[in-house]
């Protein structure tokens, strides 16, 4: 366990993300400084918007290319902990921001995980996408080791519950009123809209029983035929749907793999791994570390309601 856990100052990569904006606010929220450090390519600017009303004091941003060990040393030295929200296809390049962050005596790095449970083996075998995120974590739990005030935590939070609604993802069309329906629309799992990740990276960083350890959190655990008859009563009318078989989704996703087509492969093998005979995305409800950080969830409908506000039906 690391000496001081008092965390109060924090790195974030990828605050630019789908998910990363998030957690940039869950840590403004929470009253963390954060400097957002950024690839030298990165567009990101700080706008009123990305500071939604907080101290601008409390952010600052840097531009350092992740090969750069002296700048990210230099950079995190003073700071107290690292997240990570970089895409899956960034994984990999997390192994040089954990080296960095060890050199300039950081106390707590959670990488980029905030997604189905990474420490199923099913998983692994059903999406080798992530094989990546397995290679770190065990990265990460050698490091923690030889380096005792260093420690990490991986957080679970299974699908992104708002994102795979409002995006299409998990197979809604929100603007026609139309759902694809996977295998019945029965499979159970979890899932966590991206605000209550952000919280949760916040609380995680208070949390010493969270240290070298992998958690898991999530808003709901539902089903596909549970969001839609959400969809369907708060807008009103009966959606049109069709039927795929969720495992055949999958395998096009293996296929696409194999003919090197990462970006196309990764959603159909999520997909068909989350609503088929798939791993990893749920777990029981005594495994689920909500309560214990004092993260408060969110209500399936209230998510519903959100995502449809935001939409022009
Ligand atoms: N549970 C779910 O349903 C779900 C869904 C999506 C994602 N996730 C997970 O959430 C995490 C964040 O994903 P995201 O969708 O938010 O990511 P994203 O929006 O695709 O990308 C986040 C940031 O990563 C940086 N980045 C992109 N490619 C990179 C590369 N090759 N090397 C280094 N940095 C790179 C970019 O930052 P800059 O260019 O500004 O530096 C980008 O803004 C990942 O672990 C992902 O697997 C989970």
């Amino acid at each position: 366990m690391a000496q001081d856990s008092n965390v109060r100052t924090v790195a974030l990569f990828g605050a630019t993300g789908n998910l990363g904006s998030y957690i940039l606010h869950g840590l403004l929220e929470a009253s963390y400084s954060v400097t957002v450090i950024l690839r030298p390519e990165s567009k990101f600017e700080i706008t009123p918007a990305t500071i939604n009303g907080f101290p601008p004091a409390r952010i600052k941003t840097v531009k350092i290319p992740f090969d750069d060990e002296d700048k990210l040393v230099g950079t995190l030295t003073g700071l107290d902990a690292v997240v990570v929200s970089i895409s899956k296809g960034g994984i990999g390049a997390q192994r040089a921001l954990i080296d960095a962050a060890i050199k300039a005596g950081v106390k707590r790095f959670i990488p980029s995980e905030f997604g189905a449970d990474t420490l199923n083996d099913g998983l692994m075998k059903n999406v080798p996408v992530l094989r990546e995120k397995l290679v770190i974590l065990d990265y990460l739990k050698a490091k923690s080791q030889e380096n005792p005030n260093f420690t990490w935590t991986g957080i679970s939070s299974a699908a992104f519950l708002d994102w795979g609604i409002e995006s299409g993802f998990f197979g809604f069309n929100i603007s026609e009123r139309t759902a694809v329906i996977y295998s019945s629309g029965t499979k159970v799992f979890n899932a966590t809209t991206r605000e209550t990740i952000g919280r949760a990276v916040a609380l995680v960083l208070q949390s010493p029983k969270t240290e070298n350890r992998y958690i898991y959190i999530a808003d709901v655990r539902t089903t596909q035929n549970e969001i839609l008859s959400h969809l369907q009563i708060q807008t009103g009318v009966a959606w049109k749907t069709t039927s795929k078989d969720a495992n055949a989704h999958r395998l096009e996703g293996e296929t696409l793999l194999k003919g090197g087509n990462f970006p196309s492969a990764a959603p159909k093998l999520l997909l068909g791994n989350l609503y088929g005979d798939g791993h990893g995305t749920l777990v029981d409800n005594e495994l689920l570390e909500n309560a214990a950080i004092g993260l408060q969830t969110k209500e399936l409908s209230n998510v519903v309601a959100s995502v449809l506000g935001k939409k022009t039906l």
